[in-house]
C-alpha cells in the first residue's frame, strides 16, 4: 500500500461537451478520441473532466445502457495521481449512469500496466466488487507459426479463405445453427465480417459443409487480432481448430505487412484458455488478462431520488 498523499485541493469535476473536451483528449486511448467530438447533451455517452487549479488533470468516459452500462475509459495525469482524482471521476460517472437508469455499471481493464494496483484500489474504495478474470490477451509474432504448424487437419477437412465463403455455406450454417444451436453467443462469424481482415480470415469445411472458422480483424498499425474462432463441437478434437490457426498465421505472414498477432481468449472457453496457458505460452511475446467488475447502481439511484 502507498503512503497516503495529501488530499487534492482545488479539484473540480465538469461535464464535457464536444468543445471543452478538446483539452482532455490526451486522457483516453487514441481509438476513443473520436467519441469526444460527438458528445451531446442527453446522449448515451458522457464524459467528465477533472480540473486541478483550473488545469486539466484527468477524464472519465462512460456509456449508459438500460441493463449494463460501461465505464469506457478513465485516466488521471501522472502528476495528479493517488490524491483521489480518479475516485472523484469514477463517482461522477456512476452518478451519471444511475441517473440514466442503468442497473449495473461494468468496468473492464487489461492487467500488466504499472498503475494496475492503483486502479484496483480505486475500484475497491468506490465499492466495486473484486474484479474477476474475463479474457486472456496474448501477443505473438511469426515464431508462433513454428509451433502451430505441428498441428495438421486430416484430408477430409479443407481450410479456405473466408473471402471464398459461398451462399451455400451461409445457408447451410444458418440451417444447422437453427436446428442444433451449436455456435455460442458472440462467435457467429457473419457478425465479424464487416470489420474482418480478409487476408487471413479462414473457414473450415468438413464433408463439404462449413463447420469452423477463424475470423481476424486488423488492429492498426501493426497487428491482426484473432477475434472469433469456433468449430462444431463433435469435430473439436486433436487440435483441429489449432490447425486452422496455423493456416491463418501462415497467411498473416505471407499476405499482410503486420508482424504482430493478438489473441483474445475468453476464460469460459476452458479448453482454448488452458491450451494457451499450457502450450502456447512459451511462444508468446506477452500474456495478460482482461479483468471485469460490475457494480449495482440501484443504491446511487435511490440516494439521488431521495
Ligand atoms: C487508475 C487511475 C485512473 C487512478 O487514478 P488516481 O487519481 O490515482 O486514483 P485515486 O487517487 O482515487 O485512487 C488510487 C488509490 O490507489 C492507491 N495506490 C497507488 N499505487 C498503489 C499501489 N502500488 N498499491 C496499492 N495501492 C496503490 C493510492 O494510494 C490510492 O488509494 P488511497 O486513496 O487509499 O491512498 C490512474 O492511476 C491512471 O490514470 N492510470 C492510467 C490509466 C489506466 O490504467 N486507466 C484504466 C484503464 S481505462
Amino acid at each position: 500500500m502507498m503512503a497516503p498523499a495529501a488530499p487534492m485541493t482545488g479539484l473540480e469535476i465538469e461535464r464535457l461537451n464536444s468543445i471543452n473536451s478538446a483539452a482532455f483528449s490526451a486522457f483516453t486511448f487514441h481509438a476513443y478520441q473520436h467519441i469526444l467530438y460527438s458528445l451531446q447533451a442527453g446522449g448515451s455517452i458522457a464524459a467528465f473532466g477533472a480540473l486541478v487549479g483550473g488545469a486539466p488533470a484527468g477524464m472519465v468516459i462512460c456509456e449508459a445502457a438500460p441493463e449494463t452500462a460501461n465505464i469506457v475509459s478513465i485516466c488521471v495525469g501522472a502528476e495528479f495521481r493517488n490524491r483521489g482524482v480518479g475516485s472523484a471521476l469514477l463517482a461522477a460517472a456512476e452518478q451519471e449512469l444511475a441517473g440514466k437508469g442503468a442497473g449495473i455499471a461494468a468496468f473492464t481493464y487489461a492487467t500488466g500496466k504499472p498503475t494496475q494496483p492503483a486502479l484496483e484500489r480505486m475500484l475497491a474504495k468506490c465499492g466495486w466488487p473484486q474484479p474477476q478474470p474475463k479474457h486472456l490477451i496474448c501477443t505473438s509474432d511469426k515464431r508462433m507459426y513454428a509451433f502451430l504448424s505441428e498441428y495438421k487437419l486430416p484430408p477430409s477437412f479443407e481450410v479456405f479463405p473466408w473471402t471464398e465463403v459461398t451462399p451455400e455455406d451461409r445457408a447451410s450454417l444458418e440451417r444447422s445453427q437453427a436446428a442444433e444451436q451449436w455456435v455460442p453467443k458472440g462467435l457467429w462469424p457473419f457478425d465479424y465480417e464487416a470489420t474482418m481482415e480478409p487476408a487471413n480470415s479462414v473457414g473450415v469445411r468438413y464433408g463439404g459443409e462449413l463447420v469452423g472458422w477463424l475470423i481476424t480483424q486488423p488492429r492498426e498499425p501493426d497487428a491482426v487480432c484473432y477475434s472469433c474462432s469456433w468449430m462444431r463441437p463433435d469435430l473439436q478434437r486433436r487440435g483441429r481448430l489449432v490447425a486452422a490457426y496455423a493456416e491463418a498465421v501462415r497467411r498473416q505472414i505471407e499476405f499482410t505487412t503486420k508482424p504482430i498477432g493478438i489473441w483474445i481468449v475468453p476464460y469460459h472457453h476452458e479448453s482454448m484458455a488452458s491450451f494457451v496457458l499450457r502450450r502456447m505460452k512459451p511462444w508468446l511475446i506477452s500474456l495478460s488478462e482482461f479483468r471485469h467488475s460490475r457494480k449495482p447502481l440501484r443504491a446511487i439511484a435511490e440516494e439521488t431520488a431521495a
